[in-house]
């Protein structure tokens, strides 16, 4: 979703906002722009489409100056267009913002009766002027700025500059993320690290309420009512190469190669023997979770999906009550909270706005701990949540997420065992069993991989469709979700995941001989049952696809597609029949030719409502 850069530096900064805007591409956006400072001369470029645009009229143009900020814009308010893409400007002023200002029409009619006029239909240009009209009765920008802020309603990370002071840049943050990069002789901001890793690894990140005044030699941030605040300044472990593609063509393709590796990084130093080292969830102690009696998952998108997982391994390994919801049905919805309940998050980003929001509605609910299962240190859920799981990732760029729901999986289990163990739900043979599995699980990660020659042949038979199905049963539906969600939303097919069961109760009317229909059908318990609803979508001619465990024998006829993935343990199966779904709805968008690691309209974190 929209991303900011800002700096003051000792050199000019066009080419540092410009890369920092490219490294933010990967969250999804319409339009761009920038602003910089010199000779008391405002310069504004806005272009709409690709940050590529920008850098071609940045070029064309010209863009000077030692203080700049820059944004990439997913429309909110107004089209996407030049006029609404951001900066905004009133006079000395010009301001670029995340997120949404929700009164932001009964602040324009007072601006308008002030005389101030707009040429977008964004809030931004309404936020802008509303700290003009403050500046009138204000002893500094800084002053005006923070009247402003407690006006508004809503969530922003604001980056403003004014055209008569080029050495400050101001920032502030109220629900949007927004972190600060210490540079030597010049400072940055930023809405998310992975923009700033050329010039900096050293970051504080703002939290809520705070803004932020940077010169060249010195950050000082303040609450809202302009009281210093001491700040953490945080070294980050990532580096500029991890957001590189490598010898791969697209981000994703790299991201699933990675998945091996990354279910490694999980493990690493976590596994003692049948022991998982308390340290996995920090902040827990070996009690901390011996009188859970239930549990609630929330999350989005494929975060939602690995939740989905989680509740079969988690009431099957530690017998509590586990419900899974959408983030943005819960926050708005009366939950009646058991006592000794726990609230789980699962988020890649930890920005994602639903999931943040219902995290904060449970800490005024009766939940006795809240934990956040998420791949980003420092981020907002990982702050507010009593204890954290990390994935251990590693970042990922394409907007399809594909390393941080396995490693998501991974956790659940993880998790599961621990639960487990505490309340003693869990024999040791059991536990001894899942771990051995566990340790397996980069190796056949590795093999699971090299189905990818076949499922590339395999996926030039979707070129054309419109609509696919993808059936699962048992702790699979979620994965044929998972599978359906990904296909969707890389390579534009109109794609639905069914619990196998559930077909005959109307999903079924849709197929004919047209319509491809994915099984996800490792060997499994629920093997006959799943078979006998295969048969059902055989009988009328669809076009079947059986992702199949080596050793699961299942009638075969011209028509059946069945692709044979090597044999694996059973609770590993979600995680890793995932990987033949990843890879086929990559070799799918790639024949479609879409935009594999920016497909339309989406965002890799989506920091609004
Ligand atoms: C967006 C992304 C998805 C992601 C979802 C939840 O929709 O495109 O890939 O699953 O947000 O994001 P989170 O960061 O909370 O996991």
């Amino acid at each position: 979703m929209c991303g900011i850069v800002g700096a003051i530096a000792q050199r000019n900064v066009s080419q540092i906002l410009l890369e920092g805007l490219s490294r933010l591409e990967y969250r999804g956006y319409d339009s761009a722009g920038i602003c910089t400072i010199s000779d008391g001369e405002q310069h504004c470029i806005k272009t709409t489409g690709k940050v590529k645009n920008l850098k071609e009229a940045v070029k064309e143009k010209g863009c000077p100056g030692f203080i700049g900020i820059a944004h990439t814009r997913w429309a909110t308010h107004g089209i996407p267009s030049e006029t609404n893409a951001h900066p905004h400007i009133c006079e000395n002023l010009a301001l670029v913002h995340n997120g949404i200002i929700e009164n932001f029409a009964s602040l324009k009619e007072d601006l308008l009766k002030q005389g101030y006029q707009f040429k977008s239909q964004t809030d931004t240009e309404v936020l802008v002027c509303l700290i003009h009209s403050h500046l009138k009765n204000s002893s500094s920008v800084f002053e005006a700025f923070k009247k402003a802020l407690k006006e508004v309603k809503g969530s922003f990370g604001l980056a403003l500059i004014d055209k008569n002071d080029p050495d400050t840049l101001y920032a502030a943050r109220s629900g949007s993320p927004l972190i600060i990069g210490l540079g030597i002789g010049e400072n940055f901001i930023a809405s998310d690290t992975l923009a700033l890793l050329p010039v900096t690894r050293r970051f504080i990140y703002l939290e809520e309420n705070e803004l932020a005044v940077l010169t060249t030699e010195e950050v000082n941030v303040y609450d809202l009512e302009g009281n210093k605040l001491e700040k953490q300044i945080v070294e980050s472990d990532l580096d500029a190469e991890s957001i590189s593609k490598g010898k791969f063509r697209h981000f994703m393709q790299k991201e699933i190669y990675e998945q091996p590796q990354s279910l490694r990084n999980t493990l690493l130093g976590r596994l003692n023997g049948d022991d998982i080292s308390l340290e996995t969830v920090v902040g827990a102690d070996e009690n901390t979770f011996r009188n859970i009696s239930s549990i609630q998952i929330v999350a989005c998108g494929t975060s939602y999906h690995a939740g989905l997982v989680g509740r079969y391994w988690l009431e099957e390994l530690t017998g509590i009550a586990t419900n899974v919801e959408i983030a943005s049905e819960y926050r708005y919805r009366k939950a009646v909270v058991r006592d000794n309940s726990l609230f789980i998050t699962i988020s890649q980003s930890g920005e994602t706005a639903d999931t943040l929001a219902s995290l904060r509605l449970a800490k005024e609910q009766n939940y006795s701990k809240t934990l956040s299962i998420c791949n980003v240190n420092g981020s907002s859920l990982v702050r507010e949540s009593d204890f954290t799981l990390f994935t251990k990732a590693g970042a990922e760029i394409g907007v399809a997420s594909t390393k941080a729901f396995t490693t998501q999986l991974l956790s659940l289990l993880i998790l599961a065992l621990i639960i487990g163990k505490q309340n003693g739900s869990i024999s040791a043979e059991k536990n001894h069993e899942i771990i051995e599995a566990i340790r397996k699980l980069p190796s056949l990660a590795e093999e699971f991989l090299s189905c990818d020659k076949l499922i590339a042949t395999l996926s030039e038979q979707f070129s054309g469709k419109r609509h696919c199905l993808f059936l699962g049963r048992g702790v699979m539906f979620p994965i044929a979700l998972e599978g359906a969600l990904k296909l969707k939303e890389i390579s534009y097919i109109h794609a639905e995941g069914y619990a196998a069961g559930e077909l005959k109760h109307g999903p079924i009317a849709l197929i004919d001989k047209e319509m491809p229909v994915v099984v996800v059908a490792p060997d499994n318990s629920l093997m006959d049952k799943l078979i006998s609803n295969v048969e059902e979508v055989r009988a009328r001619g669809a076009q079947l696809y059986i992702f199949k465990s080596g050793n699961t024998v299942i009638k075969s006829d011209g028509q059946t597609n069945m692709l044979s993935l090597p044999d694996c343990p059973e609770i590993l199966q979600p995680i890793l029949f995932t990987i033949p779904l990843q890879l086929l709805s990559y070799h799918c968008a790639v024949i479609n030719g879409t935009d594999v690691d920016q497909p339309r309209n989406l965002a890799k974190s989506v920091t609004v409502e």
